[in-house]
């Protein structure tokens, strides 16, 4: 070869491989595996928490996988944000491994061996409503720290302590709050006050302000026993004493025993089809996952493209669709280690086309009465979901809990953790709603080591065999309505990750018989149109707080952090 020729191929050479790094590097900053969109190659982690998130992509960095950064996020969560992270709550992990394995973890709360089924009634028979919401009696045994430790120990890489570590450190040294945390935090002093009177590092005698560091050393410390004893650290030992004389103080009924039962159950996934993706989502004992193929597979027959998002067709057929998945929820799910859940028969096309055949396009149907008043939700939901993809292509979708915004607002004296409340999940009396207004009977009764009922929906779609989205919201009731929306938002009408989560959304859960419009999710034309057809249009504030990541064509993540929250889309 003559020597022009040579250093000609060379220089080609040299060229073709600089394109091709500068391509993965990305052009934007110079910022490894990032393109010009904002979107990365080698992972990312979406969190209610920026902290949090950046905890999870520093894992990922670290060579550690989706299980490792989920571990460790979830346990900043637990620090950074305490209204909805946790120890002392429970949650939902669906995975699906690079190779397109799928599997997912149950740690849902239990009711513990003393729980009975009337225990929330008055002497006449009626709820005590505030019974399963506040105080010791109103928790679950926790689930999440028994999730973690058997997530890790099937799928993890790094070592446990490594994940534990960045949570030990934001609660010793702090971490600072918020505008909203703080807001919540004064807004929240006077039950903090009340039911933890021997105090919690979560009131200031004075007013909190944004900036303001917030320092858990007891809950530092029970995240170091977690950390070198692993679940043990909170299930037996110094932890679980702590629980007990707390539910002893406050007329709680979790023993050491019920904290020694509890375990982490591996389910096997629902899995729908919905226009030619997969969604792998989660089993009973959340009803999300079956609700989320049941609605997709109502909706699946008509051109919601050509309808348009949010036009009044679509919104007719969504509401439809959701007044018999939910009609179906309230009858038919419940826990399946005690109740049989017709699983296979709620998601049958056939079904599903027989449900959907009963309406009228020209008039609303109405969702059949019930003896149970209408509770609208008294105050701020909260639970939190997390979304995660490692540089193979694990993912991992997690939504997590206590229930209501800081759960059954009782600090563990001594260990530093808020307890759930959990309990109010349960359908207390037949017919009787709770605290999103959903009803139950028998499937969703009250029973000792019983898990209650969810609407939790972590969810991750798959298309020709390949990773395509991980989603997933709080919002108790709403959770499936949202996460079913994102999904439409992006296959249906082509939206962006970002715009998917950012897009107004609706609900309808069967009763109360009513659709829940967010502002301007609906424009005036298409509310007369609704109205004119008999549906109850009724404003209200923010519905869900989706946090996912789409993976595009082109092999990068697109992140997609709900604004209506402070999350946090980081990836690398
Ligand atoms: O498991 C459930 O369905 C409820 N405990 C979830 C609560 C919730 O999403 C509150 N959040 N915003």
């Amino acid at each position: 070869m003559q020597k022009t020729t040579k250093h000609k191929l060379t220089l080609a050479v040299l060229a073709v491989s600089l394109l091709a790094s500068s391509l993965f590097l990305g052009c934007a900053g110079g910022q490894l595996g990032k393109n010009n969109s904002g979107e990365y190659r080698n992972g990312m982690v979406v969190s209610a928490s920026e902290l949090a998130s950046q905890v999870g992509v520093d894992i990922l960095k670290k060579g550690g996988n989706a299980v490792d950064a989920a571990v460790a996020v979830q346990f900043a969560l637990a620090v950074v944000y305490p209204n909805a992270g946790n120890i002392g709550g429970g949650g939902f992990m669906v995975y699906r491994s690079a190779k397109g394995e799928s599997n997912t973890l149950d740690f849902r709360e239990k009711a513990a061996a003393g729980a009975g089924r009337d225990m929330y009634l008055d002497a006449t028979g009626n709820p005590i409503v505030d019974k399963s919401l506040y105080g010791q009696l109103a928790a679950g045994v926790p689930g999440s720290v028994a999730g973690m430790a058997e997530a890790h120990q099937k799928y993890g890489r790094l070592k446990w302590e490594e994940l534990l570590a960045p949570a030990v450190r934001l609660a010793g040294s702090g971490f600072k709050l918020t505008a909203r945390q703080a807001r919540e935090l004064n807004g929240l002093k006077a039950r903090f006050k009340k039911l933890n009177p021997l105090g919690t590092a979560l009131v200031k005698e004075t007013t909190w302000t944004e900036g303001d560091v917030l320092v858990q050393t007891e809950l530092s410390n029970t995240l170091k026993q977690i950390k070198e004893k692993g679940r043990n650290g909170f299930y037996e030992g110094a932890v679980a004493d702590s629980i007990v004389a707390e539910m002893q103080r406050g007329g709680g009924i979790i023993s050491k025993q019920d904290l020694a039962n509890y375990k982490a159950v591996w389910r096997k996934p629902v899995t729908g089809n919905y226009r030619g993706y997969e969604v792998i989502t989660m089993p009973p004992p959340s009803s999300g996952g079956i609700a989320l193929v049941q609605l997709l597979k109502s909706v699946e027959p008509y051109p919601l493209q050509r309808w348009g998002f949010n036009s009044d067709s679509t919104v007719q057929l969504m509401v439809e669709a959701e007044r018999r998945v939910y009609a179906d929820r309230a009858a038919h799910l419940g826990d399946p280690d005690f109740y049989p859940v017709p699983q296979n028969k709620l998601i049958e096309d056939a079904y599903i086309k027989q449900r959907m055949s009963t309406f009228n396009w020209q008039k609303a149907s109405t969702s059949a009465e019930i003896n149970a008043g209408e509770i609208a939700p008294t105050e701020h939901e909260e639970t939190t979901h997390f979304s995660i993809v490692d540089r193979d292509g694990n993912a991992v979708s997690i939504t997590t809990t206590l229930n209501g915004s800081y759960g059954a607002a009782v600090v563990v004296k001594g260990a530093g953790f808020l307890l759930n409340n959990e309990m109010d999940d349960f359908s207390v009396k037949p017919g009787a709603p709770n605290m999103y207004g959903l009803v139950g009977g028998e499937a969703n009764a009250i029973a000792p080591g019983k898990r209650m009922l969810s609407s939790m929906t972590p969810a991750i779609l798959a298309k020709d065999g390949q990773l395509f989205m991980v989603v997933g919201t709080p919002g108790g009731s709403t959770i499936i309505t949202s996460v079913f929306q994102t999904i439409l938002n992006v296959i249906d009408f082509n939206q962006s990750m970002q715009s998917a989560v950012n897009a107004k959304k609706i609900h309808h859960q069967w009763l109360p018989d009513q659709v829940d419009v967010e502002e301007k999710a609906l424009d005036s034309l298409t509310t007369v149109k609704l109205k004119a057809k008999g549906y109850k249009i009724v404003p209200r504030g923010p519905i869900g707080r989706v946090d996912a990541i789409l993976k595009t064509k082109w092999g990068y993540y697109q992140g997609g952090a709900d604004p209506r929250g402070d999350d946090k889309a980081i990836g690398w």
